[in-house]
């Protein structure tokens, strides 16, 4: 088992240059299986989210060479499998994207419902009730969903929820579909937009991404391509809270400032200066942290991954704070590994009352999932003493190269391997945020 081991107490200076969205990689990674010929697919992150992604194209027969840093040569005129096993999908809860993907592709998929999650329920009818409007039919049996259809036709589609994985997912089983699809009630975050984007610059024709009204107009065929994914919003968020949660001094470079405006806004009321250039923008903080009250919505409201990272800051902040979660039902899980560190946090419910006490103190910790483990490293850095972090597989999953990027900034942040505890640390709890 691997652990970072922190030393607390360093003001982070320097420049950090933030890589490819995770959220937005994973849902290319298995859109290149709509095309006729072999893509190139670049600034893809190094975590092992991504690793997963690439496996499961290979396991179908895709051909996939690693050309340089970040960037893959994918041939899928090879595949000859529609199926995701359990093995891999339970480790990755993206895994779904196979489903729009294989079924806009060969009319049918074959898929193991996506592992248990630490967030709360995550149920995937919405992604079925887009299938079907689709004219798919599905059966879920034995852990397997599979997904078959005649002929896809498009259709009009109204989420019930605003949904980010069933709005991809609609466009992926939509993009070869005869005729037009209406996507309303869409999710609006970057990652729809850039998978929008990869799938046209394939020769697709979506309209509106980026808006709750989608427009798919079907085509026969999808060519290859070389595209690059968008900087992730998430992790330049946490690096802007790293920053300022240390106060600290930094460049956060390979950005889209657009795509952090809640967060900007959020930190300077909180007492953060930001300084934004075309791509990228100067955290720093040379004055008193002060409370501030967050409620997560999604895009372009406060995202629900910062939730986790900007709620440590406050424990660093002057007043009372109040925290909303308008997302996920337990996304509050990490409260109690602060609460180690000596925070001060009350949660009930969607909401947690923080009263900042401006300190924290070091101790040993558990990442209980991806934006929970970011936010205990947040937590360690600024803490006096040390902070030990276990189970950061999570943190693995979704931010690339965490530890080196932080010690250039100067952090005294190490990775350590530790023999694994009998039994508790089981690989079947592995499962994806
Ligand atoms: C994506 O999850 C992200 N994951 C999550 O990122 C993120 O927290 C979430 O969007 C919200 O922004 C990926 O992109 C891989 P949703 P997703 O469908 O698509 C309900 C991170 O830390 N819902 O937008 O699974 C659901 O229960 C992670 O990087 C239904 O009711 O989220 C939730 O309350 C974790 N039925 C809400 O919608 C459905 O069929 C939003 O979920 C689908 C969702």
């Amino acid at each position: 088992m691997d652990k970072f081991i922190i030393k607390g107490g360093r003001r982070l200076e320097g420049e950090v240059t933030i890589s490819g969205a995770k959220n937005a990689a994973v849902a290319i990674l298995p859109a290149v299986i709509l095309s006729d010929e072999p893509c190139i697919v670049e600034n893809v992150p190094s975590i092992s989210d991504v690793n997963i992604s690439l496996r499961i194209l290979s396991e179908m027969g895709a051909e996939v060479t690693n050309i340089g840093k970040d960037a893959y040569r994918i041939d899928p005129t090879k595949i000859n499998k529609c199926c995701v096993p359990y093995e891999t999908a339970r480790k990755m809860r993206a895994s779904y994207y196979f489903l729009g993907a294989l079924l806009g592709k060969f009319n049918k998929a074959r898929v193991s419902m996506p592992g248990g999650c630490p967030l709360g329920d995550r149920p995937i009818d919405q992604h079925l009730k887009a299938f079907s409007a689709l004219g798919a039919e599905y059966t879920l049996s034995q852990g397997m969903i599979d997904l078959k259809a005649e002929k896809l036709r498009g259709s009009q589609i109204f989420f019930d929820v605003v949904t980010v994985g069933a709005t991809m997912n609609a466009m992926l089983a939509a993009v070869k579909a005869e005729g037009l699809t209406i996507i309303e009630n869409a999710a609006k975050e970057p990652h729809i937009v850039d998978l929008a984007n990869f799938l046209n610059s394939m020769g697709a024709n979506i309209m509106g991404a980026g808006t709750d009204v989608i427009k798919v107009r079907g085509v026969e065929h999808l060519h290859g391509t070389t595209y690059a994914v968008i900087p992730d919003q998430i992790e330049a968020g946490t690096f802007m809270i790293a920053a300022a949660a240390t106060k600290g001094d930094v460049l956060i470079k390979n950005i889209i400032p657009k795509h952090l405006e809640s967060i900007t806004k959020k930190l300077e009321k909180i007492g953060v200066n930001i300084e934004q250039y075309d791509d990228s923008m100067r955290v720093w903080v040379d004055g008193p942290l002060v409370k501030a009250n967050v409620k997560t919505t999604p895009h372009p409201g406060f995202p629900t991954d910062m939730q986790p990272q900007i709620a440590t800051l406050l424990t660093l902040a002057s007043g009372t704070s109040i925290v909303t979660e308008g997302v996920w039902e337990q996304r509050f899980r990490y409260v109690d590994e602060l609460r180690r560190m000596g925070a001060d946090i009350t949660v009930n419910g969607k909401v947690a009352l923080i009263e900042g006490t401006g300190k924290l103190m070091g101790a040993p910790v558990k990442a209980c999932d991806l934006r929970a483990g970011a936010a205990l490293i947040i937590a360690g850095l600024a803490a006096s003493g040390i902070t030990e972090i276990e189970d950061i597989f999570h943190i693995e999953r979704g931010y690339d190269c965490m530890e080196g990027k932080l010690r250039q900034l100067g952090a005294d942040i190490e990775k350590v391997n530790v023999p694994d505890k009998p039994k508790e640390n089981d690989s079947d709890n592995k499962t994806a945020v």
